[in-house]
């Protein structure tokens, strides 16, 4: 290791970290300086088994030389080019790419930079899709409780997490909310999907009641990651499907954590069998070496929309590095590399053994729901009396202290390793956990 690849900040002040009790961090930083397949390292070069890949995001491990190399000989070809009414080589090929994976007949690619980016360029749309299609009334968003779509006005408009709302004032109008799915009375320890809980869709009839044809498209997480994990349960996404096609509905899934291999297929779509009109996805796209997101597209909805406008730009919408070069170089290169080692593949194989180590927590104290699917876990704890996510926080810095990193949110921890992941990595992961939740059992 060099003096580069650990630096060692000397004042912390100006950087206001995002979603960090920015008080506490500073008072106690932890810093990580590189990274090389399953692991992370500290600057004091301890190293720290990624449990979350990243941010939901490193699926292929991280330091792939495929990556970088990929990145690295784009930037001496070409540094940037404007997408707008110009193009370059890279950002087709990588729409096609992706292309090749996503649903049958989702095949127009939209560049974003980020998850909440490819949001709200599928928000937007979707309501330009059905004014294209002569249904201008329908400017209604409706997503769900405890859903997550990235931190623009749309994404917490339609998301269902409040603390990520109450801080911002008004919203989007004309947005309503389903419920969440997640019901422990019925369906707490759930291996999978989860077998009751269909109905919970039926609510959007009630919605249709209540909103008329002023609905433009539902938009859901296949399965709900940053609010603690929510597994779909058995059939509920089919019957949203079948509600949103009687009517007259666009169904969005957000596939930007369920997209590249997590669910042990490409897309979250094919594991639970049914498609959407428009799938957002980032994070995996590129392992997150160089930021970006995308929205694929229906071809129905891209024609509806673009053969219907006036000569000249179809829809006003873009980033300055919508299909950037060195993001679309990394895509391409991720992408191959999903496709050369089968990482879906892989994570389906590997998903029962990391299934069952999750689901050894069972019995341990302040355990009271674990939940799994794909390489995805779940783990609820009871939290402390009056000091709610305290619990969790400090089995965050426990398992830190020990070498692995997990995720909480509220007192949920959730997992979410590298698809690259094998036996005696779980078998570390869930050891350090179990000791952690043990040693905060008072
Ligand atoms: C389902 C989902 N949508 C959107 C986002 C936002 O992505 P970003 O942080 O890249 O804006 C996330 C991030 O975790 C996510 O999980």
């Amino acid at each position: 290791m060099n003096e580069i690849s650990a630096p060692r900040p000397n004042n912390l002040d100006a950087f206001w970290m995002p979603f960090t009790a920015n008080r506490a961090y500073k008072g106690a930083p932890r810093m990580l300086a590189r990274a090389e397949g399953m692991s992370y390292f500290t600057n004091d070069n301890r190293e720290v088994l990624d449990g979350t890949a990243g941010l939901w995001c490193c699926n292929a491990g991280h330091g792939r030389r495929e990556i970088t190399e990929a990145i690295q000989k784009q930037a001496a070809v070409l540094d940037f080019a404007p997408t707008f009414q110009l193009g370059h080589p890279v950002a087709f090929q990588a729409a096609a790419k992706v292309a090749e994976h996503t649903p049958e007949g989702l095949d127009r690619v939209f560049f974003t930079n980020s998850g909440s980016e490819s949001a709200d360029t599928a928000l937007k749309i979707a309501l330009a899709y059905q004014r294209a299609r002569g249904e201008a009334q329908r400017v209604r968003l409706i997503g769900r409780e405890r859903g997550y779509h990235g931190v623009g006005f749309g994404g917490i408009s339609v998301g269902g997490i409040g603390p990520n709302r109450k801080q911002f004032g008004a919203q989007l109008p004309y947005v309503d909310h389903l419920p969440h799915t997640h019901d422990p009375a019925r369906n707490a320890f759930s291996r999978g999907q989860p077998a009751t809980g269909a109905q919970f869709a039926d609510a959007l009839d009630n919605l249709v009641a209540l909103h008329g044809d002023t609905i433009a498209a539902v938009i859901v997480e296949p399965l709900a990651g940053s609010t603690g994990v929510l597994v779909p349960p058995v059939g509920y996404l089919q019957r949203l499907r079948a509600l949103c096609d009687k009517h007259g509905i666009l169904l969005i899934y957000d596939e930007v954590i369920t997209g590249f291999g997590r669910l042990g297929t490409f897309f979250g779509a094919e594991r639970v069998g049914v498609a959407p009109d428009i799938m957002t996805m980032a994070k995996g796209l590129t392992n997150a070496a160089v930021p970006m997101g995308a929205v694929a597209v229906h071809d129905r909805i891209y024609r509806q929309i673009v053969d219907s406008a006036p000569a000249g730009i179809e829809l006003f919408h873009g980033y300055t590095y919508s299909g950037h070069p060195l993001a679309a170089a990394a895509a391409v290169a991720s992408i191959e590399l999903h496709e050369r080692d089968d990482l879906p593949g892989r994570a389906r194989a590997i998903e029962g053994y990391f299934g069952d180590g999750a689901h050894s927590l069972k019995d341990l104290p302040n355990v009271i729901d674990i939940r799994d699917f794909g390489l995805v876990a779940g783990i609820e704890l009871q939290g402390r009396a009056g000091k709610p996510t305290d619990r969790a926080v400090r089995i965050f810095h426990r398992c830190f202290d020990a070498g692995l990193l997990i995720r909480t949110t509220g007192d949920i921890i959730a997992l979410s390793p590298p698809l690259i992941i094998e036996k005696h990595h779980i078998d570390r992961m869930f050891g350090t956990l179990a000791d952690a939740i043990r040693a905060e059992a008072a």
